[in-house]
């Protein structure tokens, strides 16, 4: 009687072990193919180009026997409207997450509902939505940096510049002439950005004297346009041109070339990013210097994330603050370290 107990006994644990094998064995299949579709605000970004290209050869490192990674990028061409159906169709087609940059960032709650609908988890990146919208749900993360940590580099670089080069302050009044080139007016890295620079170079002891602010959406040809109109209304006043990022001090420096501008007329220039052609511009002592913003770290937080929401490995690997964000430092590149961020930049591409 106690040997048949003890049989049948067995014989339930090993159907119930079956039975475990079996769901094992289906949430590995459902694991083992992750296809990731990503929505991005404008395609003609520059750093965000850089960026989703490092996340693709990311996911070609994370890529195993076992592991098949997929993904599908849309470009929102600047409309929200168009991003939160691409974010259905994305759906649709099968995506078992998504990365989401954000048109208007304040705007996720039907991009959130959908995906909740979906149970589809979203990495949202770049543009961050405001913390009562990350609260939603709680598939819902973050990966990006903190824009005061640039501005308040940007600052240092620039205070670092003018308290070691007198003949910055051209017309030797003590003060220095700015204008700034703004991003997106609502956007994280824009007002903040500017904010914490000016803040700053202030408390560095530097007398500031703001001739102008301009916006040009973190856009090389809009940041020329601007910058000629600043130029024909300040001539050679401009002493420190500020831009919230590269592809802006890009802009600006050629406005001054167009327009035939001597070297002992030209202001000095600081970016925000370090994308290849911002770091061309150090090396060409165009730029004085610029604040990489680690799109490499970036991608590849984003890439691990995707694969943890999904299979669950990796997680705890991850550095999570506020529960469910990602942040990576920014750092300066100046003329004296420009080589290394060319190779960091360069090591991404090669892989
Ligand atoms: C910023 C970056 C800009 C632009 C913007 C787009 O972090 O510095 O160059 O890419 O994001 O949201
Ligand atoms: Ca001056």
């Amino acid at each position: 009687m106690k040997a048949k107990k003890g049989a049948i006994l067995a014989l339930t644990l090993c159907m119930a072990s079956q039975i475990l094998c079996a769901c094992a064995n289906q949430s590995g299949a459902a694991s083992d193919k992750i296809h990731i579709g990503v929505t991005y605000y404008n395609q003609s970004d520059t750093f965000l180009n850089g960026l989703l290209e490092g996340f693709r050869q990311e996911l070609e490192t994370l890529k195993k026997d076992d592991l098949e990674l997929t993904m599908t990028v849309r470009d929102a061409a600047g409309s929200q409207r168009t991003q939160n159906d691409q974010v259905k169709e994305l759906i649709d087609a099968g995506c078992s997450v998504l990365c989401v940059n954000l048109v208007d960032r304040a705007e996720p709650s039907e991009i959130i509902d959908l995906a909740r609908d979906n149970d589809v988890p979203i990495i949202f990146f770049n543009r961050e939505p405001v913390a009562e919208d990350l609260m939603q749900w709680e598939k819902l993360y973050y990966v990006g940096a903190y824009a005061e940590q640039s501005g308040i580099m940007q600052g240092e670089l620039a205070a670092e510049a003018i308290q070691s080069d007198d003949t910055i302050d051209r017309n030797k009044d003590g003060k220095i002439q700015y204008v700034v080139l703004e991003g997106e007016a609502g956007h994280q890295d824009a007002i903040i950005r500017t904010e914490n620079a000016v803040d700053t170079l202030k408390n560095s002891g530097i007398e500031l004297e703001k001739l102008s602010y301009q916006i040009a959406n973190w856009n090389r040809a809009q940041a020329q346009n601007r910058m000629e109109q600043l130029v024909s209304q300040y001539h050679d006043e401009i002493e420190l041109v500020l831009a919230n990022n590269d592809d802006m001090a890009l802009g600006a420096i050629d406005a001054y070339k167009k327009l035939n501008y001597t070297e002992s007329t030209l202001p000095v220039f600081f970016g925000i990013d370090g994308t290849d052609v911002g770091l061309q511009a150090i090396v060409d002592d165009d730029m004085w210097g610029s604040v990489y913003n680690d799109k490499e770290g970036q991608a590849e937080a984003m890439a691990k994330l995707a694969v943890a929401v999904i299979t669950g490995d990796g997680m705890n690997e991850l550095d999570f603050e506020k529960e469910r964000c990602i942040y990576l430092s920014y750092s300066k590149v100046t003329r004296e370290n420009v080589e290394d961020y060319i190779k960091y930049s360069g090591e991404g591409a090669a892989e």
